[in-house]
């Protein structure tokens, strides 16, 4: 029996350097796609997969994501006011149960795996957590953290979300060396963090999703600096596949975008644009004419 996943860490104390200057006063997290933050769509996520309690690394100037989570009893009585029913359901999903949420500092962008770390003693060091990184965002029917939820009850271990990503791409991403396919689930035999071309070990890459034995904490207790001279999450997993418990890659159901890039985050406005019934005719008439005038002008 696995036991409960309960707890997520959602690291943002990044620095964002690839939105400046947006990022000089604004959060990533805080960017929006369509209308809701980046980081609404990680706790959508994380509440469908059962996590209870939200605990943020945040870093300076991220005043605004925790502002963003707490009551606006002046907005929501206004709302009241003009029976604006509506939006204050939606203003719901935003608001947390009093203690529900914890925001814990990193002092210094030292990476992925030191960021994970700044978060130890928030956890019960018996219990399975979940990292989510909010720069991936998943389109997925059954959100991804809850498919992953679903397969670590049959796997326990520690759980990667892995994706299949072209040949000239893969050297971006962590990399699975894959022992055994079982489908939707592989057993892991190695890791690789961003492998130079030609060397990776598969196509399948891992993306910010993760659920993790306790025992990953303490391998970033003993914390050393991998590619690139930040403390990388992956070594600390890939220190879990020589025991019993092993490390599993899950092919989630969905589609990743990466709104850690500028691109990445272009296709994901477009793409929930379109998954939705306010906008998606005038968007698409709009994507339509585009193509007409670039097809005209070649
Ligand atoms: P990224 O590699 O996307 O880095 O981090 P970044 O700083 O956010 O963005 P760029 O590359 O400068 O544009 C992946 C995730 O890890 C978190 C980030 O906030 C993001 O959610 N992170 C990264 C930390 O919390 N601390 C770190 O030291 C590094």
């Amino acid at each position: 029996m696995t036991r409960k996943v309960t707890k997520a860490i959602f690291p943002v104390a990044g620095l964002g350097t690839r939105f400046l200057p947006a990022t000089k006063s604004i959060p990533k997290e805080i960017m929006t796609l369509v209308d809701r933050p980046l980081i609404q769509y990680a706790i959508d996520e994380a509440r469908a997969a059962g996590i209870k309690e939200f605990i943020f690394v945040t870093s300076r100037g991220k005043g605004a994501l925790e502002d963003y989570f707490d009551h606006s009893p002046v907005l929501e009585q206004e709302l009241r006011k003009k029976g604006k029913d509506k939006l204050l359901e939606v203003l719901k999903g935003t608001n947390m149960d009093s203690g529900a949420i914890a925001y814990i500092r990193q002092h210094k962008a030292l990476g992925l795996g030191h960021a994970v770390w700044c978060a130890r003693r928030l956890l019960d060091p018996k219990e399975p957590f979940a990292v989510i990184l909010p720069d991936d965002v998943i389109a997925a029917d059954k959100p991804c953290l809850q498919q992953m939820v679903e397969a670590y009850e049959e796997t326990g271990g520690s759980m990667v979300a892995a994706m299949e990503v072209p040949a000239d791409k893969v050297s971006a991403y962590g990399v699975l060396d894959v022992k055994e396919d079982m489908g939707s689930s592989v057993s892991v035999k190695g890791m690789v963090e961003k492998p130079a071309p030609g060397t990776e070990p598969s196509n399948l890459a891992v993306i910010g999703r993760y659920i993790l034995d306790p025992n990953v904490m303490k391998n970033l207790n003993k914390m050393k600096s991998g590619a690139g001279g930040e403390i990388q999450l992956t070594d600390a997993i890939a220190d879990e596949i020589e025991t019993d418990r092993g490390v599993y890659g899950f092919r989630f159901a969905g589609q990743r975008f990466d709104c850690g890039s500028k691109a990445g985050f272009l296709q994901a406005t477009i793409s929930f644009g379109l998954s939705r019934d306010d906008l998606r005719d005038e968007l698409q008439e709009y994507l339509d004419e585009l193509s007409a005038m670039r097809a005209a002008a070649q």
